[in-house]
């Protein structure tokens, strides 16, 4: 199909927020699949789709680069990658999925004296989502230094890193065990169907399509 595959792939988180519901939705959507030896895919038994099993931010790049055809990922990862740009095209959004609900947030140390957006003016904001955080900053009118971290945000500001954190919040459990709390939504996101901008043989459009069709068919009968 693609590269030679004869098969379509889908990526899909490891471990983390999404990978439950992801790998439930797919299985009400008629896919049965079993654990390759490494834990790295899942074999679809009874259609040609094998499940990727990756970070939830490399799922773009899987994308763009046409490694895979189809993702399940947060829309705020998808949003970073496009207004990063390293690349001119992006990964197309198919489907909300309904799980994986959360915001993207700015959080300060309780107690601190920042209370709302304006002061966070000439303060360092540490973040995994730069490109999110400074389209933010500039809508709001703030100037800002954006610190970059790939994990462990939420203890930036203990470490003297950063002033504040701009990260995900789901249940509220992260902020409140390090003594943070919200003062400013950047922006509200929930998991994805996104395909790849890769343009593909008529056999994989086709299945591709087939396996869309029985994941929103999925969705709407979810109760
Ligand atoms: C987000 C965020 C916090 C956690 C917040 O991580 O970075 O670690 O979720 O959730 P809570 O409000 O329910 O405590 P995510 O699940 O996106 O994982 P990742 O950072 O490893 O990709
Ligand atoms: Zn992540
Ligand atoms: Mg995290």
């Amino acid at each position: 199909m693609n590269d030679g595959r004869e098969r379509l792939r889908i990526a899909v988180q490891k471990s983390g927020r999404l990978s439950e519901a992801s790998l439930d939705l797919l299985r009400r959507a008629g896919l049965a699949f079993r654990a390759s030896r490494d834990k790295l895919f899942l074999y679809g038994e009874n259609l040609p789709v094998d499940v990727l099993l990756v970070r939830d931010d490399d799922i773009p790049g899987l994308l763009v680069e046409g490694s895979c055809e189809l993702g399940m990922v947060g829309r705020n990862v998808l949003d970073e990658q496009r207004l990063a740009g390293d690349t001119a095209t992006t990964p197309t959004r198919l489907l909300d999925l309904g799980f994986g609900g959360c915001r993207l947030a700015i959080a300060v140390p309780d107690g601190s004296a920042i209370d709302v957006p304006r002061d966070l003016g000439g303060l360092r904001i540490a973040t995994s989502y730069p490109a999110l955080l400074a389209d933010w900053l500039r809508t709001q009118g703030i100037e800002a230094e954006v610190v970059l971290l790939t994990g462990s945000v939420e203890i930036a500001p203990r470490l003297g890193k950063a002033h504040a954190i701009c990260d995900l919040v789901s249940s509220g459990a992260t902020l409140a065990a390090n003594q943070l709390h919200e003062i400013a939504t950047v922006m509200h996101s929930q998991a994805v169907l996104a395909s790849s901008p890769r343009p593909r043989s008529a056999a994989a459009t086709q299945m591709l399509e087939r396996l869309v069709a029985r994941i929103a068919g999925a969705l709407s009968g979810a109760g």
